[in-house]
């Protein structure tokens, strides 16, 4: 296996662990961009002991699992005079942080100089998380996905490879069998994340509705369309607001958002219909719904004119 790459996110996480315990590190972002690589990376790289906790698997990962958790971070942090503790996809665990935040106060009152940094990929959860219980306690850091540059770098690929494919470096090996890209892309991100992340954790009424807006948005990526237009072409009973809302969650999870106008005035900001705009370089979930409706290989390969390993992909009908 290659070298992973050492992203800036890596820096950015040590600094923050080699700083006096202050607050609770958070790592956020969408699915699959590396979060539980980086801290892995940096667990490695820094000279302290370290526990790392995965609530990957939500079966029994409730409060006393977080307590024993956090007692053999303790144990690690009184033997060593510090220690680092991580739990990974935190938002798994229910009501985790009031736990969180209970247990780090103890320890705060305690003088214990454990390291905690909480890893979750549903941006609603987390912020609902940290804003009920641990307000002014913790610090975020963001881990988007992959840009042009750490590609370039990492991949060697040039500007229109990763326009069309950028943005997940997991999905980056497959490139050269677009099916099974699409498929990967469809599966272990469109649908895991559509139907664990959201659907799973938070209420929504009318998933179909969810569902088909994502691949509106898809569609309509770039575009100014009135949540009028919407309802219209969604075909399915829904409120403006429901809308809204539902374009809220597919953004929080990294996917199609909506962009307001601007406007100087407020009012105007917040009256103005939604500009569709998938996240940045996601062109490829456009991709991916144009080969779900023509299964007839629509596209077609050049090797770049630099002779470049990675294949240059051009729309083609
Ligand atoms: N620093 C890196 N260098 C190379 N590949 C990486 C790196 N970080 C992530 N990846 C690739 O992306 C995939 C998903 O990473 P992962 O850490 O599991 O994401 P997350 O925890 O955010 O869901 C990995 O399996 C790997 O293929
Ligand atoms: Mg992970």
């Amino acid at each position: 296996m290659a070298k992973l790459y050492d992203r800036d996110i890596n820096r950015r996480l040590i600094e923050r662990i080699l700083e006096s315990r202050r607050f609770i590190q958070v790592l956020y972002g969408p699915r699959q961009v590396g979060k539980t690589t980086a801290i892995k990376q940096v667990l490695k790289e820094i000279d302290l002991p370290s526990h790392y906790a995965s609530a990957h698997q939500p079966t029994l990962r409730n409060e006393v699992w977080l307590e024993e958790q956090w007692e053999i971070g303790r144990l690690k942090a009184k033997e060593n005079k510090a220690a680092v503790l991580v739990f990974d996809e935190i938002q798994k665990v229910s009501d985790w942080s009031e736990v969180v935040k209970r247990l780090w106060d103890e320890d705060t009152f305690n003088n214990l100089p454990l390291r905690v940094i909480l890893l979750g990929s549903s941006q609603l959860l987390i912020q609902k998380g940290l804003t009920e219980s641990l307000a002014g306690g913790f610090e975020l850091i963001r881990a988007g996905h992959w840009s042009f540059s750490e590609y370039q770098d990492y991949f060697g690929w040039d500007l229109d490879t990763y326009i069309f494919y950028g943005g997940y470096p997991g999905a980056a090996p497959l490139i050269r069998e677009p099916e099974r890209w699409v498929r990967y892309i469809q599966d272990s991100l469109i649908e895991t994340t559509i139907s664990r992340d959201i659907l799973l954790m938070t209420r929504v009424d009318k998933p179909a509705l969810l569902r088909r807006l994502f691949y509106l948005g898809c569609e309509y990526s770039g575009q100014v369309l009135s949540y009028q237009k919407m309802l219209g072409q969604l075909q399915e009973a829904g409120s403006t607001t429901t809308l809204a809302h539902y374009l809220e969650l597919l953004s929080g999870a990294g996917f199609v958002t909506g962009l307001g106008k601007f406007s100087g005035q407020a009012v105007r900001r917040r009256g103005s219909s939604p500009k569709l705009q998938v996240f940045k370089d996601f062109n490829h979930f456009g991709f991916v719904i144009y080969i779900e409706k023509n299964p007839v290989v629509p596209y077609h390969f050049q090797s770049s004119p630099s002779g470049q390993s990675a294949p240059t992909c051009r729309w083609h009908q």
